[in-house]
């Protein structure tokens, strides 16, 4: 693998998001997000883990860009924390927290790295969930607009590549189903967080956040977008759902679970509405899109991020549904990670996250063919280690190497089959805040020693570096 194993113009790069590495949490005038005020709920983060400092890339983003050039990447990924702009979501600015972007990007630029600017990344103001519940109301669309919009305004001058949302299933799911993600909503079957109806939540939820980011879109297309002559786009999860046998029960329960998960986006924004499966079963708690609309959703994006980390065997469960209404007991579809007791692949540290290559590959291909083949940046992929190892240990991380080669080849095979993709980043370049695992997982290519904060390469690093090495001509 070299850079001159990808198409012209490919880029690489890392990713990462402003809660998980930025601390400076309540200075120079942010406000709170649903995350500050989550994380401090006693027994929600592993050892009481908080974004308050993380690996203070506030302060040390020089240093961070550092290391990117070093390490011969071309584009960084970050997100741009809404509270630190508006410390309320809306009305006063917080120029101090502006300043901070523009510091960040032009450094970027002048290093000769690309920035790619995301707009949310699970970190809602915490004023407007108090005033509207959030995602819930209506409200919340325009309010993320008009944020979008002076993003746009102020550094859409050299941000040329925006996306508005990470992993919106995410929220939606982990935030008022199972509740175990901000703002922590859930009711039965998981019982045990605040009040919550899992049975239309996420699907309210989600419906706001497509009509906030076509929303956004409509204003970067009609506002911005001719003159700044950037793109923008969407970052979706996407586990890779494989059947576990070729039963047709079998298909059928995958088939619903990746419907269920990235169709639950990929359809309205391309064909105008939510999957069949969708509306077959979740009837009439499925909002519906007006009109005009679907006029505002449908191709309402320039591209699309794939965070992709790992794959599941998917079995129909063969047994009647339980009576209470869930998003993940709606697609009714057992999981496993082993098939006739041998496992799918070799797990991370992270309870989800199995090493699986090959099912990065059908991900890929499975956005080309069944939604017109989009131009797709791979926007996250990696693999965690524990967090109580050692320096020595941390930096000898030859299982991250692996999983890093064998699935850059995957999406090179994707590549030369005919998908549209056109960046890669890592997640991450340096350890950091791992939401609920907090400080227990180290995501980095790049060793963060936290009674420090001291920056150590870890061998993968090397191995991006050596990759990604321009030849000489
Ligand atoms: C996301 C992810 C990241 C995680 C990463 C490793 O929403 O993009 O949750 O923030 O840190 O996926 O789990």
């Amino acid at each position: 693998l070299s850079r001159e194993s990808f198409p012209k113009g490919f880029v690489f790069g890392t990713a990462a998001s402003a809660y998980q590495v930025e601390g400076m949490a309540s200075g120079d005038g942010r406000g709170p997000s649903i995350w500050d005020v989550f994380v401090k709920k006693p027994g929600i983060v592993a050892n009481n883990g908080t974004g308050d400092v993380t690996v203070d890339q506030y302060h040390r983003y020089k240093e961070d860009v550092d290391l990117m050039v070093k390490l011969n990447m071309d584009t960084y990924r970050f997100s741009i924390s809404w509270t630190r702009i508006f410390p309320d979501g809306t009305g006063k600015v917080n120029w101090k927290g502006v300043a901070y972007y523009n510091r960040l990007i032009n450094y970027l630029l002048e290093k000769g790295i690309t920035p790619y600017a995301n707009l949310n990344h699970y970190d809602f103001p915490y004023t407007l969930e108090k005033k509207y519940t959030g995602w819930l109301s209506y409200q919340s669309v325009k309010d993320f607009t008009e944020f979008a919009d002076f993003c746009f305004k102020t550094y859409g001058d050299r941000v040329k590549n925006w996306m508005t949302f990470n992993e919106p299933r995410v929220v939606a799911a982990l935030g008022y189903d199972t509740g175990f993600f901000a703002p922590g909503r859930c009711s039965k079957p998981y019982g045990n967080c605040s009040e919550g109806n899992s049975g239309t939540e996420p699907y309210m939820v989600t419906h706001h956040l497509i009509l906030a980011h076509a929303s956004a879109v409509q204003r970067y297309r009609e506002k911005y977008q001719q003159k700044q002559k950037g793109r923008i786009g969407i970052l979706l999860d996407f586990v890779w759902y494989e059947p576990l046998t070729r039963a047709k029960a079998d298909q059928y329960a995958a088939q619903r679970a990746v419907d269920f998960h990235i169709g639950w986006f990929m359809h309205p924004l391309v064909y105008g509405e939510y999957p069949k499966t969708m509306q077959e079963i979740v009837g009439n708690r499925l909002p519906k899109f007006t009109k005009e609309e679907v006029k505002m959703v449908k191709g309402s994006t320039d591209f699309v991020g794939i965070n992709q980390y790992t794959t599941y065997y998917i079995y129909d469960p063969h047994q009647s549904k339980p009576k209470v209404l869930s998003y993940q007991l709606d697609w009714n579809a057992g999981f496993t990670y082993a098939k006739n007791g041998k496992s799918i692949g070799p797990r991370a540290y992270s309870p989800w996250l199995y090493n699986v290559p090959w099912g990065l590959y059908k991900a890929l291909m499975y956005v080309k063919e069944r939604y017109g083949n989009p131009t797709v940046i791979l926007s996250e992929n990696g693999m965690d280690d524990p967090g109580n190892v050692t320096l020595a240990q941390g930096l000898h991380d030859t299982t991250r190497i692996n999983y890093y080669k064998s699935y850059i080849t995957q999406m090179k095979k994707a590549i030369d089959n005919g998908a549209n993709v056109v960046g890669y980043f890592a997640w991450s370049l340096l350890d950091n805040f791992e939401w609920r695992l907090g400080y227990t997982s180290r995501f980095g290519i790049v060793y963060v020693d936290y009674s420090t904060l001291k920056r150590y390469p870890k061998m993968s690093a090397y191995w991006f570096k050596q990759m990604l090495t321009r030849k000489k001509n």
